[in-house]
């Protein structure tokens, strides 16, 4: 049974490709909100940004050192495990936005716009790399996970929807920056944010499995089946990786280094400044930061040889020092003229003060399995 009955949503769940998924995305178009859009468009250090590389370079890619994981792991994602999963059952409960506490409503909304707009910049970025590459172990890799991205983003653009706001994802694809990337620093930040973005996905999910009385919003229920694909994806990215040794070695950590501590940092800082959302979730931040921390360092275990030292003493506190700087910024701008850019600049000081500080905690080392693949175990 389907209550919440959307055709066009629920062909798109069944999108064979990203660009198929795209079109009907167009087509819904019509609603899409300004502000939601405004909001997506914005590129500063903590939203999600869009990102270009050298597509030469990735299309060299020789998978053949790591074949038998491969065929596996594109064998898992042909057979389509969540075709048909991403659209709205009986298990869609209706949501109350009119009731919905302003604060918490505004928080949310902006979460689901930022996680949209991540999603969407997987797809954007993938599907470029399947359109230009003519090496067919890599473009069949890519055009299924940019299928798998506009999914997600079109799911929760669905949800968006109904709090009368929505991103226009092909005004964002032709209109928002694009940065560009190296292929190493893409291989590094991508198979972070899928890695991440299945520990806080599972997290929240199993969370909720607990606490049912938390779960506010019915996408939630959706969050089990959907991590499992960020899980597939940052496989893929720790196989290509695993192609070229020199990738994970010398000075190159270094490089491993800088990604862990940015993203880590980044996530600590953009979810402490969702206090309302967090709450009604029945979530300490500083718990899931930590609990996201632990099983992504986990994970990462089978391609990085190092991880960050997340139980150091300097660790947490300043990490909450970061966050404190990057309210102050906020506040700076925001109170404008001088007293306001003063502050601001003082602040911008301390938060690159606390990032190296965090950078220069000591990464604990470690031995690097023979072959990367894991299964999705929390
Ligand atoms: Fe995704
Ligand atoms: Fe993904």
């Amino acid at each position: 049974m389907n209550v919440h009955a959307d055709p066009v949503a629920d062909k798109r769940a069944e999108a064979q490709t990203a660009e198929e998924g795209i079109a009907l995305q167009e087509e819904q178009a019509k609603l899409d909100s300004k502000f939601a859009t405004d909001v997506a468009m914005q590129n500063t250090l903590l939203t999600p940004r869009f990102y270009t590389t050298d597509f030469d370079a990735l299309d060299a890619i020789d998978v053949s050192p790591v074949r038998a994981d491969w065929d596996a792991l594109i064998a898992e994602m042909q057979a389509d495990p969540n075709k048909g999963h991403f659209k709205k059952t009986a298990d869609w409960d209706v949501v109350d936005w009119e009731g919905m506490e302003p604060g918490l409503k505004k928080e949310f909304i902006d979460f689901l716009i930022s996680s949209c707009t991540a999603e969407f910049s997987g797809c954007v970025l993938y599907k470029e790399m399947k359109r230009r590459g003519s090496n067919h172990d890599v473009t069949t890799l890519f055009q299924l996970m940019a299928r798998d991205e506009a999914r997600h983003a079109g799911f929760i653009n669905d949800a968006l929807r109904e709090a009368g706001v929505a991103v226009n994802l092909g005004f964002l694809t032709q209109k928002k920056k694009y940065t560009f990337f190296r292929p190493k620093f893409i291989y590094y930040a991508t198979y972070l944010s899928e890695k991440i973005g299945y520990a806080r996905y599972i997290t929240i999910f199993r969370h909720l499995e607990r606490h049912p009385e938390h779960r506010f919003h019915p996408i939630f229920k959706w969050f089990e089946e959907w991590c499992n694909d960020e899980f597939r994806h940052g496989e893929a990215f720790a196989l290509l990786m695993k192609t070229d040794p020199k990738l994970t070695s010398g000075v190159n950590v270094w490089w491993i280094k800088f990604f862990l501590t940015a993203v880590f940092a980044t996530m600590y800082v953009r979810d402490h400044q969702r206090p309302a959302f967090h709450e009604a979730l029945g979530v300490d931040p500083d718990w899931y930061a930590h609990e996201v921390f632990t099983k992504t360092s986990a994970l990462s275990e089978q391609i990085f040889p190092i991880t960050l030292d997340i139980e150091h003493a300097a660790w947490q506190p300043t990490l909450e020092r970061l966050h404190r700087a990057n309210v102050a910024i906020a506040e700076g701008t925001e109170a404008g003229g001088i007293g306001g850019r003063l502050r601001s600049w003082a602040n911008q000081a301390k938060a690159a003060y606390c990032f190296a500080r965090l950078y220069a905690i000591p990464a604990r080392r470690h031995r690097v399995p023979e072959s990367p693949r894991l299964e999705p175990a929390y």
